[in-house]
């Protein structure tokens, strides 16, 4: 009997392509995937680390794990990978002695070999070099969980050294997929089926093609969205000093580029931005941000806060709110700033107190609620394409996503899953629109 094996994924996109490549990787070895853990021969945590939260999540999963692993005993494969295995090490065997592979974000190709090796030596099996192997960028078998949604490798790793991000630790710095194996990924994909690619690298916009064309991300995108039969590209994450005018010029020519952008901005001052080493100004953000607005495709944006990273001031933190005001987000992701080993930010002074940044995080999304509550008014009666994606949370048979990523609540026969319906607006949230089915 074949073993088996399950996959729980922590953190981003990229965390949840990486659990599809090691899928891939394990059922090409004739393994099998299960819905399960109870039911696993090899269960893997593949984790995240961007913030203590999500490292303490995964301790106390351990915890849960555990109990499988007591029942079971030397027949289990328990898996911690990712980036908070490559930051915590064999730390993780102090706190669970029962883990049996550690191993860091790209190894996904090696993990069968890393299975075996556990299973034949009886010791963890730990593999955490971050080194030039091509393969993880190509990896070869992905056993995907979406039938109409596909994420793509365009690249890994990061060379920007924001104080407090951990991810160039993690993930290493950043290693470019040549153009002609992305777009034959994608063109393969469209074959297969699939409506959506998600181009995934940790600042995606920063692409430069190692091969001879040379291209850039705007050059790759557009070769992209020539692909045959392919409906929607979307990328994820840019960063603004690599948003170039070409990049802009795709967007609003190509109409199967989606018309979203997430672009990051983290603080709305510049003294903090300086502190945050993002390498721009609120100035210089605003005008990206101006030029996205004026363009003649509408596009929604959305974005990224850290509130009380060290040193921000009440003056500070109030001009973040105010870039809010500005900009008018589409939707904002808002974090506490949390210290990470290893990071600049962590010998900056001016520690915000815990409480005070809880404050702020809840003054911060107040006001973006609001925001996002009026914006969202503006779709009622607009007709919008949507990719049905699943049943809905509540009150809703289904659930989608416009091109411009809202989301959107309807009723409908569940055959609609994986293609596309157009709904009519009739209501909204600050969170999703909600509509009904035009024939
Ligand atoms: N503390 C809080 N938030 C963080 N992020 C990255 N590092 C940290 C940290 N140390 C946030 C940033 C980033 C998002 C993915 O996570 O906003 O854009």
């Amino acid at each position: 009997m074949s073993r088996t094996f399950y996959i729980e994924t922590f953190g981003c996109q990229m965390n949840e392509l990486d659990s599809e490549k090691i899928a891939g990787s394990l059922l090409h070895e004739g393994m099998e995937p299960v819905s399960d853990p109870a039911k696993a021969d090899i269960i893997i945590l593949n984790t995240c680390s961007i913030r203590e939260k999500a490292v303490q999540k995964v301790y106390a999963r351990l915890g849960e794990v555990k109990r499988h692993k007591t029942r079971r005993g030397g027949d289990l494969v328990v898996g911690v990978v990712g980036c908070m295995a490559q930051l915590e090490g064999e730390k993780i065997l102090e706190r669970a002695p029962f883990v049996n592979i550690i191993a860091g974000p790209q190894k996904g190709h090696v993990m069968p070999e890393l299975v075996a090796r556990a299973l034949e030596t009886r010791r963890p099996a730990i593999d955490l070099r971050m080194d030039d192997d091509p393969e993880p960028l190509e990896t070869r078998h992905v056993l995907r969980v979406s039938a109409w949604r596909a994420g793509v490798t365009i690249s890994e790793g990061c060379n920007r050294h924001c104080a407090f991000c951990v991810v160039p630790l993690t993930r290493g710095p950043q290693k470019d997929r040549p153009s002609s194996n992305i777009i034959s990924e994608a063109a393969r994909l469209v074959d297969q089926g699939y409506l959506e690619i998600v181009l995934l690298g940790q600042t995606v916009n920063s692409y430069r093609d190692p091969s001879p064309p040379g291209l850039r991300f705007a050059g790759l995108l557009r070769k992209l969205a020539e692909i045959p039969g392919l409906k929607r590209v979307r990328f994820t994450s840019p960063h603004p000093n690599d948003f170039s005018d070409d990049l802009l010029d795709v967007m609003v020519s190509c109409s199967q580029v989606c018309n979203q952008i997430h672009l990051p901005v983290q603080s709305g001052s510049t003294r903090v931005l300086l502190a945050m080493r993002r390498g721009y100004t609120r100035e210089r953000y605003l005008e990206t941000i101006r030029k996205i607005q004026s363009a003649t495709r509408a596009i929604a944006i959305s974005t990224d806060i850290i509130v009380g990273f060290p040193g921000e001031t009440e003056t500070d933190f109030e001009d973040t709110l105010r870039l809010l005001d500005e900009v008018q987000y589409d939707s904002v992701f808002s974090f506490k700033y949390s210290p990470r080993p290893n990071t600049a930010a962590l010998n900056l002074p001016g520690e915000v107190p815990e409480e005070e940044k809880g404050k702020r995080l809840r003054r911060l999304q107040e006001h973006q609620n609001l925001i996002q509550y009026n914006k969202n008014a503006a779709y009622v009666a607009q007709v919008l394409e949507v990719l049905v994606e699943d049943r809905a949370r509540a009150n809703f048979s289904l659930a989608g996503r416009a091109a411009n990523n809202k989301v959107v609540n309807f009723n409908g026969p569940e055959s609609l899953i994986g293609k596309f319906a157009e709904i009519q607006i009739t209501g909204f949230s600050a969170n999703s629109l909600r509509g009904v089915r035009v024939q």
